[in-house]
C-alpha cells in the first residue's frame, strides 16, 4: 500500500499563521516587532534563493528582516565587524550567517562571535551545549521542523526504534539528540557505518541527512516505517530529490516526507520560532 505523505508545506503554513498571530502580539503588548538579519557573503546561487526564502518568511509573518550581502573577498574581520554592529542593533533579534562561507572564512569562529540570545541558528556552541542537556531557548532549524511534522502528524516516538542517517552538526547530531530526549532508541549512522541498510531497516522512524541524491532505495527500509527526507539535490536535468529514493520507498513506507513539500518548510518556520522567542526575551528584559 502506498504511504501516507506528510504534508511539510501545509503544516509550515499552519504553523506560520500560529508565529504570525504571537508575532502581533507581542508588538501590540510591548511595542516590539521581532528583526531577523541574514548575512550572506558571496554569491552563491542556491544560497541567494535560501536567503530570499527567509526574507519573505520573516516579512508575511509581520517580522521585521534585512538581508546584509557581502561580496565574495569579504575579509574575517570585516565579517567579525559586522556581526558586532548586529549584537548592538536594537531592532535585531535574531542573526544568522548563512553557510557555507567562502572557503578563506573561519566558519568556526564567526559561528563563536553571534551572541547565544541571537543565535537563531542554534549553532553556537553555548547553544548545542544547552541541547544535549535538554534545557534549550532554541533548537536548530531543520531538527526542530521534523520534530513538529512528527508531532503534527500524531506519531509516537517514545520506545521506537530511530534511525538517523548523517551526523552533521547542522542536523544529524542535533535531531538524534531531539529523538532521544523523546524517549526514542536512537542509532545514527554515517561513511563508515559497515551495513547500513542492515540498520535502516530497523527503523520505525528514519531521518536521512546525507545529501546523497535518492540513495535510501525501498529495500533498505521497514514496512510501515515513518521516513523523513531531509535532503536537497538538485539533478543534472535542474529538478529538486531529496536523498530518499521516493518512488521505490513510498510503496514499502506508512509515512513518508515528499521533496519539495516535506522538511524544506518547516525549516524557516523554525526559524521565525526561534527570531519570535528571541524576540520575547528581549521584550521581557525591556520591561
Ligand atoms: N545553509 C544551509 N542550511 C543552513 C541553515 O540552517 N543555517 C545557516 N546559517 N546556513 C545554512
Amino acid at each position: 500500500m502506498a504511504a501516507r505523505i506528510i504534508d511539510g508545506k501545509k503544516i509550515a503554513g499552519l504553523t506560520r499563521a500560529d508565529i504570525a498571530a504571537r508575532a502581533a502580539r507581542l508588538e501590540a503588548e510591548t511595542g516590539v516587532k521581532p528583526g531577523l538579519a541574514v548575512i550572506i557573503v558571496g554569491d552563491d546561487p542556491a544560497s541567494q534563493v535560501y536567503v530570499r526564502n527567509k526574507k519573505r518568511a520573516c516579512e508575511e509573518a509581520g517580522m521585521y528582516s534585512v538581508v546584509i550581502e557581502m561580496p565574495a573577498d569579504t575579509t574575517q574581520a570585516e565579517l567579525m565587524e559586522q556581526i558586532e554592529q548586529l549584537k548592538k542593533d536594537e531592532k535585531i533579534h535574531g542573526i544568522l550567517v548563512q553557510l557555507p562561507l567562502p572557503k578563506h572564512l573561519d566558519e568556526d569562529a564567526v559561528i563563536a562571535a553571534i551572541p547565544p540570545e541571537k543565535d537563531v541558528d542554534a549553532f553556537h556552541p553555548a547553544n548545542t551545549g544547552k541541547i544535549m542537556i535538554g534545557d534549550y531557548d532554541f533548537l536548530p532549524c531543520t531538527p526542530a521542523g521534523v520534530m513538529k511534522l512528527l508531532e503534527y502528524e500524531g506519531i509516537e516516538i517514545a520506545g521506537k526504534e530511530c534511525v538517523v542517517v548523517g551526523r552533521s552538526n547542522i542536523v544529524g547530531k542535533p535531531q538524534a539528540m531531539l529523538l532521544l530526549h523523546a524517549n526514542g532508541t536512537v542509532t545514527v549512522c554515517h561513511s563508515k557505518t559497515k551495513d547500513l541498510a542492515e540498520v535502516t531497516r530497523r527503523a520505525d522512524i528514519l531521518v536521512v541527512a546525507i545529501g546523497r541524491a535518492n540513495f535510501i532505495t525501498g529495500d533498505m527500509i521497514k514496512p510501515g516505517a515513518v521516513v523523513i527526507d531531509v535532503g536537497m539535490n538538485r539533478l543534472e536535468d535542474k529538478k529538486l530529490c531529496g536523498d530518499v529514493d521516493f518512488a521505490s520507498c513510498s510503496q514499502v513506507a506508512g509515512a513518508i516526507t515528499p521533496v519539495p513539500g516535506g522538511v524544506g518548510p518547516m525549516t524557516i518556520t523554525m526559524l521565525l520560532e526561534n527570531t519570535l522567542t528571541a524576540a520575547k526575551k528581549a521584550a521581557s528584559k525591556k520591561l
